[in-house]
């Protein structure tokens, strides 16, 4: 199979849709590869911070995208050789990752890594822009959302969850802050693409959403890929 005819299918949304639970659960259905776009720029971020590059510095910050030596084994994230699965995932990674991501230089310095996530027989691709710039040729398209308030609430729980404690209020403002950021960016803004199905989650366990996208997946025969 060449890469042109091996299919992906795309989720975008914003923060705390669901997408990332969706997108796993997805791949191992399906048996597909899986990409998580959003762990490279929190990558990026975090590699920043340690080593004390400016995130307002787009050239300084593409030049790092293009050389880190990253790896995904299974769930973990390997960066140079040191494992970074935990420290990506905090809500201030999350921040710093919006603040690389709307550099024009960055986006390009990763798209070669996304695009070589493409392994028989399937990809599904977990981001903002990737059915909008990364694969728009992807046999099928989801545009997952929830509203701001639900998303932090299902924030709020998982966290507390883990023991954390931390304010809803606080969670909230910090998601609507990553959303406008990285709806208003100039290149590739989260927005649905124009032949997206968008699934609105805000009142459906993930359970439920993962049904409907599998029915959608099943009408296309991509269940029956090998
Ligand atoms: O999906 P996740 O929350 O891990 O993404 C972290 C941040 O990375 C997003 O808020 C967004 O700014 C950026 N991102 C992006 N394009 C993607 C995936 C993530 O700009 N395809």
């Amino acid at each position: 199979m060449n890469s042109n005819s091996i299919p992906v299918i795309t989720i975008d949304g914003p923060s705390g849709s669901g997408k990332g639970t969706l997108a796993r659960a997805l791949a191992d259905r399906l048996g597909w590869s899986l990409l998580d776009s959003g762990a490279l720029y929190r990558i990026i971020g975090a590699q920043c911070l340690s080593r004390g590059i400016n995130f307002d510095d787009e050239t300084a910050v593409a030049d790092l995208a293009q050389v880190l030596d990253i790896r995904f084994v299974g769930t973990a994230v390997w960066v140079e050789g040191l494992n970074m699965t935990e420290e990506i995932r905090t809500e201030d990674a999350g921040v710093n990752a919006s603040r690389v991501a709307h550099w024009p230089a960055v986006r390009d310095a990763v798209l070669g890594l996304q695009r070589s996530f493409l392994q028989a027989p399937g990809l599904i691709a977990d981001g903002r822009d990737m059915g909008t710039v990364v694969f728009p040729d992807a046999a099928l398209k989801f545009f997952l959302d929830a509203s701001a308030q639900e998303r932090a609430e299902r924030r709020y729980k998982q966290l507390k969850n883990k023991g954390l404690s931390v304010s809803l209020r606080g969670l909230l403002e910090q998601i609507q802050e990553r959303d406008a950021r990285d709806r208003e960016r100039a290149v590739a803004p989260l927005k649905p693409a124009r032949d997206a199905l968008v699934v609105d989650s805000t009142s459906m366990s993930i359970e439920l959403v993962l049904e409907e996208v599998m029915a959608e997946v099943s009408k296309r025969g991509l269940n029956l890929v090998q």
